[in-house]
């Protein structure tokens, strides 16, 4: 195992590329069983999450290539195997959505149930009432879903019960190749929904909608195949940003969108920092200034995203006065709320753990931590650049699963870090 050693006090001054979203990427690469040609993702992001769809993938007899420009070239021709084990599943949630497709493109798959989660229990009940709706006889054995469908699945009307990202992109990959229209209503409207969208439309999809809470989808025949790139990763720019603010600094970052960082940035102005946006690029700078406190709730996009909730605590924990954040996502998204109080943050968790109060503090203290999931482990990295003295983040394969060279990039705005074995 590898730890992240940290010396605190370095203010980030520099420029960097944001990477493809791996949130999306993960997506496309599902989505890569529905062509009956080779697919080709360019600029794929070098990441644990994007490794694991990769080797399921490769698991299942798929001939995936890679070359040293990531480009992956995916050939879902070859697949032998309809079957997604536990032991590949329980590392990465979504490679839960390959059941979808594969239901689509073969009439039946075997995927192993995902589990628990640190962050939360993420069921799939949504995910499974939307492909009953398309026609699949869903069953659950031995902790696998067994999905069939004889013919084609059919065009149906869904209607999520809430917003669920996922969900919205797991359906929408299944019912590509259905007879007939789909109507999914409720819709999550993430942009890498729309980004998934653009590529199954690439590949010869009709899609309409996505986006929007509405989305329309027209059934065709097959496939083809096609070149796509992912949209830029929002929460890894998030990310930076923050780290940037909450160090005092000055830091460019291109390849973004900053039109999907919206909350964020309004969020970091209110803060304090001076932001300005071009054409694919966010500048951020604090101009050596202490943060403000911002109340922040987390919400569907185009809300603040829980995916950034536990960088932003800790620039609240750095900042002038006092704030809450409320998660209304995942119900146990805190975790980094008892490590943060070894740095000494000042936070207290109310209303069955859905909220933080925190109160600023003048300094956070260097301190062994311990990474829990890939945000928080964000949000420790965060503290310990700013912290005073030495901080090491144990278990570093969570932020491993997110970010891309994290210590290289950081070393690049000027960070003294190192990657250690543990
Ligand atoms: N939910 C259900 N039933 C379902 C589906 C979801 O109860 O069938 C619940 C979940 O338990 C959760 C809420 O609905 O409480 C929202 O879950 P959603 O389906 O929207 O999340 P997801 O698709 O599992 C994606 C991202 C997460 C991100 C969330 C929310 C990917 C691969 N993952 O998860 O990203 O936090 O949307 O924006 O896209 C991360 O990158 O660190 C990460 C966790």
């Amino acid at each position: 195992m590898a730890l992240l050693r940290i010396q605190g006090g370095s203010i980030l001054n520099g420029e960097i590329s944001a990477s493809s979203a791996k949130n999306s990427v993960i997506n496309l690469i599902a989505a890569a069983l529905l062509a009956d040609e080779p697919v080709t993702l360019l600029n794929v992001p070098h990441l644990r999450d994007v490794s694991t769809m990769i080797e399921l993938l490769g698991h299942m007899g798929v001939v995936v290539v890679i070359n040293e420009r990531m480009q992956v070239d995916i050939h879902a021709n070859s697949i032998s195997s309809l079957k997604a084990p536990y032991e590949l599943v329980k590392t990465m949630r979504a490679s839960f959505n390959v059941l979808g497709p594969l239901i689509a493109r073969y009439g039946e798959a075997e995927v192993s149930l995902p589990g628990g989660c640190a962050i939360g229990t993420r069921p799939v009940d949504q995910h499974l009432k939307g492909l009953r709706a398309l026609g699949a006889d869903i069953e659950m054995k031995e902790g696998y879903v067994r999905g069939t469908v004889s013919g084609r699945l059919k065009g149906a009307q869904i209607d999520f019960d809430f917003s669920t990202v996922g969900g919205t992109e797991h359906l929408m990959t299944a019912a590509v190749l259905a007879d007939g229209v789909t109507i999914m209503e409720n819709c999550a409207k993430e942009p890498e929904i729309e980004n998934l969208a653009e590529f199954l439309n690439v590949l010869g999809a009709d899609v309409r909608g996505a986006g929007t809470s509405r989305i329309e989808i027209h059934g065709v025949e097959r496939l083809h195949g096609g070149r796509f790139e992912a949209i830029s990763d929002r929460i890894e720019v998030g990310t930076y940003l923050i780290a940037a603010a909450a160090s005092g600094g000055c830091v460019g970052i291109s390849n973004a969108l900053p039109q999907h960082n919206a909350a964020l940035l309004s969020k970091l102005r209110e803060a304090g920092a001076d932001i300005k946006v071009e054409d694919g690029r966010i500048a951020l700078d604090m101009k050596g200034r202490r943060p403000k406190s911002v109340n922040v709730v987390t919400g569907p996009y185009p809300a603040f995203p829980t995916d950034l909730q536990a960088q932003i605590m800790t620039l609240n924990c750095l900042s002038q006065g006092s704030s809450s954040i409320q998660e209304t996502i995942f119900e146990n998204r805190f975790m980094h709320v008892p490590e943060l109080a070894r740095m000494g943050a000042d936070i207290q968790l109310q209303n069955n753990n859905s909220v933080a109060l925190v109160q600023g503090v003048a300094e956070l203290v260097g301190a062994p931590v311990m990474a829990t999931d890939l945000r928080a482990s964000a949000s420790l990295v965060i503290a310990g650049i700013a912290a005073r003295g030495e901080t090491t983040v144990d278990r570093v394969y969570h932020i491993d699963r997110g970010y891309q060279q994290i210590e290289e990039r950081l070393q690049r705005l000027g960070v003294d870090i190192r990657r250690e074995a543990s």
